[in-house]
């Protein structure tokens, strides 16, 4: 069965969903870009593939598309691919505003296609380990998550670092506690250009887990970094996807409170151990994703992360925004006395 897939946006991301997508047995790969220039660098990389200028082009001669263009681009472009009865998977985020995403997912189930969000660190075979663990109530009770993406980063024209960075870092910690967090709190500041934030902090508060958790993203950092940490009771995970072999290292590691009425005795004592590394079978998770969208498309299977899921972290994201203006509390300075 053959599947014509059209990739709308040939930049950074969308040339590697053609790479991969022109790898998967049975698919026939188009690529749709506005700017004439990456359609002649597509034809040099591919010789044989199709290109439009434009979507409404190619839609005709098309089974699916993958959106790959600009944030703001993405919902006005799914709906017109939904509305032409064609399967969409939509980069991350699904969306700008929790308006259009609503929308994207009421037309695609009113037309009966595939939307599917592209979550990719939800195909990620580190990310299944790590909830493994989670799972196996190996680190007990967990206390907190911590995550890091940063990097001097590709500065984005139409959103801000977190709706660029954090929707991985929101998939990433709902898919571990199988929760969509319930409230968010940011710190979030524009130090290059201004227009956008570039460094920013978040907590998210997810109360059926009764967990906490802090994630930071940045284009602005000396170092790349791009790590998740899991803290719990008994045991501590850390996910380095930056690692070549030992992505995922558990921490045999802990605090205990120490009950004495003695006021000069330690408050905890520690706990040291192994450190493990798991081994990780691992496959690129755009390779993963893209063929379970194909496998969707060939099967009618709902997606694992489904237009509903990108919808959750647009939900999340949208919050950010609320939360990035709430006002600061003034730091109270002690009276001046007159000398
Ligand atoms: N899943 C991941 O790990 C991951 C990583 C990077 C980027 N992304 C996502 O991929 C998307 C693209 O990011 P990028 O860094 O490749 O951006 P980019 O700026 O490098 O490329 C975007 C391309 O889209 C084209 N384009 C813009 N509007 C268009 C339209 N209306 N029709 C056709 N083409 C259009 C531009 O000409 C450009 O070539 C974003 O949504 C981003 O969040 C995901």
């Amino acid at each position: 069965m053959v599947e014509r897939i059209g990739v709308v946006g040939y930049g950074y991301w969308g040339s590697k969903h053609v790479r991969v997508l022109s790898s998967l047995p049975g698919v026939v790969v188009s690529v749709i870009d506005a700017n004439p220039d990456r359609l002649v660098e597509a034809r040099r990389v591919h010789p044989a593939v199709r290109v439009e200028q434009e979507l409404g082009a190619a839609l005709p001669e098309l089974d699916a598309v993958v959106v790959a263009a600009p944030p703001g681009a993405h919902s006005a472009l799914s709906l017109r691919a939904i509305e032409a009865g064609v399967g969409v998977l939509v980069e991350k985020p699904l969306a700008t505003t929790v308006a259009d995403a609503e929308l994207m997912v009421e037309r695609a189930a009113q037309n009966g296609v595939c939307l599917m969000a592209g979550h990719t660190f939800e195909y990620n075979a580190a990310v299944w380990k790590l909830k493994e663990i989670v799972d196996s109530g190996e680190l007990g009770r967990i206390l907190y998550v911590d995550t890091a993406r940063l990097d001097l980063g590709r500065y984005q024209s139409d959103c801000n670092v977190i709706w660029d960075l954090a929707p991985h870092d929101i998939s990433i910690i709902s898919y571990l506690l199988d929760e969509i967090p319930a409230r968010t709190a940011v710190w979030a500041q524009g130090c290059v250009g201004r227009r956008y934030s570039d460094v920013a902090y978040l907590q998210m508060t997810f109360e059926n887990s009764d967990v906490h958790a802090y994630t930071h993203v940045s284009w602005l950092d000396p170092r790349k970094v791009r790590r998740v940490t899991v803290v719990g009771e008994r045991k501590m995970a850390v996910y380095n996807d930056l690692s070549d072999n030992e992505r995922i290292r558990v921490y045999d590691i802990g605090v205990d409170v120490l009950e004495s009425d003695d006021l000069h005795a330690m408050p905890v004592s520690y706990r040291t151990g192994d450190i493990v590394s798991p081994y990780v079978q691992f496959c690129e998770p755009l390779t993963v994703q893209d063929s379970h969208f194909v496998e969707c498309l060939r099967t009618g299977r709902r997606p694992d992360t489904p237009g509903e899921r990108g919808l959750d972290v647009v939900r999340v994201l949208a919050a950010t925004d609320e939360a990035a203006v709430e006002p600061t509390v003034p730091v109270h300075r002690p009276m001046r006395t007159a000398s």
